[in-house]
């Protein structure tokens, strides 16, 4: 489709500090409604209806090249995986792919959609805490460029599955740092299902130098939504002293603006952080999710009703809620919401979805312009971890993604139908 908008048309920023939340090119069209990359979300709703997940492709693009260009200023040696676990779906995958990112897959589900997509087997790095055999077999068949091995079980497995092939490993440790942030998205501390603990090292190491697998290298991811950029130097030093490696992964949890208030760090300084106490000579890798993805989307909504609870509070219900977005349910994303053509902050609110769960609330604290039935509502900065963790609670159909681009809008995946709910019924 081609909104009302040419991309000639003038239109005006977004009130301020929004500008880093929604995706970039965002604006207010001539008539005052939101726009995305010179979409009209209003035009886009008529099109596509509500709840969507709406992405500016250029901002998908601009934020690999980003992250690839803050390490090639500094270094030739690096390699930036994308962690397709935060959106995987397929047009994504292929924006990635074409912009030279490596990627990350965590399940033979992500690595079945990764080579779908067209990413070299070269290029894909395959984790997971529980490896199954089959999916094991599965990278070795598909020439997987490196499998991060998670333990010991998944050490016996693999050597089992390559059978003397040589297949090349990264080894994933838990070294003991704990990023300041939700605790379900740490994942570097020792008490943890990932990887191997530092005093389990050795053993490891031992073990692999027994098998047919070739170590290329070390990795640890400590967690996301990742603003305390030492982290990133304390972790490249405790990697350091358990060896010398070609390849060194320090993971992903790059930050990025949930709301106005936050101020992640640009992509140069994760980078110089990841290279400052690397060793000469080795290859860094990083595997940012979110911050490749989540400020590139936005979630829209149409408000069905909006209650009144006199001296309590106003209920601003939507279409849509934990089935499209589960991350406030599970570990409290704090987001903001907007109505698209009527910016403003008039009305506290709590903007809930419409589950059968008392839960089920996207916004608790949200304010919105003198919000109404029929009203569109955008939550930016959903464009990680929305879509990839959707279900079908309450048999609601998963909405679409659309991407936007100077004007034009398409559709990458379709909205499901109630017929996909009974598909797999046999
Ligand atoms: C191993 C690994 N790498 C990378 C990521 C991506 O994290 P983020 O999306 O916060 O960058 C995750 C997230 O769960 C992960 O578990």
């Amino acid at each position: 489709m081609s909104t009302d908008r040419t991309v000639a048309d003038r239109g005006s920023a977004l009130p301020s500090g929004l500008g880093r939340v929604y995706p970039m090119g965002s604006d207010l069209g001539p008539g005052g409604g939101l726009r995305i990359a010179g979409c009209d979300t209003r035009e886009l709703v008529r099109e596509f209806g509500t709840p969507a997940y709406v992405y500016a492709e250029d901002d998908l693009r601009a934020r690999a090249r980003a992250t690839r260009d803050a390490f090639a200023a500094r270094t030739d040696r690096f390699e930036v995986l994308y962690a397709s676990k935060a959106f995987p779906a397929t047009a994504a995958l292929r924006i990635f792919a074409e912009e030279g990112l490596s990627v990350d897959c965590a399940s033979g589900g992500e690595l079945h959609l990764a080579l779908n997509a067209g990413f070299d087997p070269e290029r894909i790095y395959l984790h997971g805490n529980n490896k199954s055999e089959a999916e094991l077999e599965q990278a070795v068949e598909s020439g997987v460029g490196h499998v991060i091995v998670d333990s010991f079980d998944e050490i016996d497995r693999l050597d089992r599955v390559a059978a003397g092939s040589g297949q090349r490993i990264m080894m994933r440790v838990t070294p003991g740092i704990e990023p300041e942030t939700h605790k379900a998205i740490r994942t570097g501390q020792e008490d943890s299902k990932f990887g191997i603990p530092m005093r389990e090292v050795e053993r490891a190491l031992e073990r692999i130098g027994r098998s047919g697998l070739e170590l290329r290298g070390l990795h640890a991811h400590i967690g996301s939504q990742v603003f305390d950029l030492d982290v990133y130097e304390s972790l490249a030093d405790v990697l350091r002293q358990i060896g010398d490696y070609p390849l060194l992964n320090l993971g992903g949890g790059f930050a990025i603006a949930y709301t106005r208030e936050d101020r992640p760090p640009p992509a140069e300084e994760y980078a110089e952080a990841m290279l400052a106490h690397a060793p000469e000579g080795v290859t860094v890798l990083c595997e940012p999710g979110r911050s490749l993805v989540g400020n590139a989307g936005i979630s829209l909504y149409t408000v069905g009703t909006v209650k009144q609870i006199p001296g309590v509070r106003t209920y601003v219900a939507v279409d849509g809620g934990m089935a499209d977005n589960i991350r406030p349910m599970l570990y409290g994303a704090v987001y903001e919401a907007d109505v698209v053509d009527r910016f403003g902050d008039s009305t506290p609110c709590r903007i809930v979805g419409k589950h059968c769960e008392s839960g089920d609330v996207l916004i608790s604290e949200a304010t919105l312009e003198d919000p109404r039935p029929g009203d569109i509502v955008a939550v930016p900065a959903t464009g990680a971890y929305g879509h990839a963790m959707a279900s079908n609670y309450n048999a609601l159909p998963r909405p679409p993604v659309v991407f936007c681009r100077d004007g034009d809008a398409r559709l990458v995946v379709r909205r499901e139908t109630y017929d996909d709910l009974t598909r797999r019924d046999v």
